[in-house]
């Protein structure tokens, strides 16, 4: 659902008939031949179409912790699903620019409520060995959503005049899978024990384990939920000292992710290969291609991340995706002026740096910024440390969508030498900040890791160094 989301409003606002009804300023610059090809498209309202949908996810990711905490992940994700099923009515049946913005809020407070409650349930339902992979799960689902709205994009194109409803209309399928699916799924033993349905919490941990025999992890739990009573205010909690080391990197996270410049392809892709002189249906092809390097490159991760570990992959993709932003900057400098059109062979270099680009995100910073933050809370601070990340996820993901075209329309080229910059920065972040967290329990965290790391570790002293 998140995907599709992501994937399909790039497409939708490059279709002609979609620009008619409700943007026909951008549809009489798009078609003059004498229109600068970096600001096409650089439109508020037009942004706001894409980014009004973070904004929503941004606040509700709040709301989300508070439920998911009293009544469960799995109400989260059912509270989701109606969410998403009416932002989807009312963009399919849009009849002015309202109606559409407010079903992409409606969409967002979904996405603010399944971005808290799916990745959470995964990390805690997931036995530690594989615990990697199965959140990484999240993310394939959100580049095989991504990629069946790039497709679904370039089907509709050419049904006129309603092709853009069909493709609004279609993240209905999404949203009644995640409503049907939520009721079919088990709660997490970690939530009925921290609402003290104690007895179902047992069960449900030897029932998802196969076994009767989870003493140790269920002592874990006990303990951490014990811890987790102790706190009485989260978000007050979070803000000590000894939370910094987590709440840092759950935060800086999730702002490198979209930092990386992957949404300007995503939301954009479409969008930018025209700028690049693709027609229609060729930039919506190219949008498809991305779609699939990147669902391909997501299942690279699931099956390394807990192999070769977190830091690994992060750092490969750095090299990776500095090289390639820094190329596609560098020909677009060279070869795309204001007013003429790039050549063949050159639009395709850019399409295959795309996909270079594209793949190294996939297999790195898509999956491991969500999984990061999902894992290196302590219970007491684990839902509403993990609301942090979601909602500046949102904040940053609200940026780009929002900026992305004015931008490109400003810096022209150099919007990808500001992306490389920001590369560099988060390279450096993750060699000396950022603590391997493969194969260590959810919930040894503060012991293994954080008491362990040579930064961080101060803040765990002066906290033992207060209790005492
Ligand atoms: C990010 C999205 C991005 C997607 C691309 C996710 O991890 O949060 O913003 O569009 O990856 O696959």
């Amino acid at each position: 659902m998140f995907g599709y989301d992501i994937g399909i409003s790039g497409g939708v606002t490059s279709m002609d008939d979609f620009l008619e009804e409700f943007f026909p300023g951008v549809y009489a610059r798009k078609h003059k031949a004498k229109e600068d090809n970096y600001c096409k498209y650089d439109n508020q309202g037009l942004q706001l179409f894409t980014s009004s949908l973070y904004l929503a996810a941004l606040v509700s990711s709040f709301v989300a912790s508070k439920l998911c905490t009293k009544h469960g992940r799995r109400l989260t994700m059912q509270a989701a699903s109606v969410f998403f099923l009416a932002g989807v009515v009312l963009n399919a049946a849009a009849r002015n620019i309202a109606m559409l913005i407010i079903g992409r809020i409606l969409l967002g407070v979904g996405v603010g409520f399944a971005n808290q409650a799916v990745p959470l349930f995964l990390s805690e339902i997931a036995p530690v060995r594989i615990r990697g992979a199965l959140n990484i799960l999240f993310q394939l689902d959100v580049t095989i959503g991504i990629f069946v709205a790039n497709i679904v994009n370039y089907l509709v194109s050419n049904i006129h005049p309603w092709g853009w409803r069909l493709a609004l209309g279609l993240a209905g399928v999404p949203a009644t899978m995640l409503c049907l699916g939520s009721f079919v799924i088990a709660e997490t033993p970690t939530s009925l024990i921290e609402r003290e349905q104690l007895i179902e919490g047992l069960a449900m941990l030897k029932k998802i384990r196969g076994t009767g025999n989870v003493d140790a992890e269920h002592q874990e739990i006990l303990h951490a939920c014990e811890m987790a009573r102790q706190v009485k205010q989260p978000f007050r909690n979070l803000m000590k000292r000894s939370s910094r080391p987590q709440l840092v990197i759950a935060i800086a996270m999730q702002v490198f992710q979209q930092f990386t410049g992957i949404n300007a392809i995503m939301f954009y892709a479409p969008v930018l290969f025209q700028t690049i002189g693709f027609k229609n249906d060729a930039s919506l092809l190219s949008a498809v291609i991305t779609g699939i390097v990147n669902v391909l490159s997501t299942v690279v991760s699931v099956v390394l991340v807990d192999k070769v570990g977190r830091r690994f992959l992060l750092l490969e993709a750095c090299g990776q995706m500095l090289i390639t932003q820094v190329a596609i900057g560098g020909l677009l400098f060279v070869n795309l002026r204001a007013t003429n059109e790039l050549q063949h062979g050159v639009a395709i270099w850019v399409v295959v740096l795309v996909c270079l680009f594209v793949s190294s995100f996939a297999w790195s910073w898509g999956p491991l910024g969500w999984l990061i933050p999902s894992e290196t809370f302590p219970l007491a601070t684990r839902t509403a440390g993990y609301a942090f990340a979601v909602s500046s996820n949102m904040v940053f993901t609200f940026v780009i969508a929002q900026a992305f075209l004015s931008m490109m329309c400003h810096l022209r080229a150099g919007i990808f030498f500001f992306f490389a910059a920001w590369i560099v920065v988060m390279g450096l972040f993750v060699i000396f900040l950022l603590p391997e967290t493969k194969n260590v329990p959810i919930d040894e965290m503060t012991e293994k890791v954080w008491k362990k790391h040579w930064f961080w570790k101060r803040f765990m002293d002066e906290e033992e160094e207060e209790r005492r």
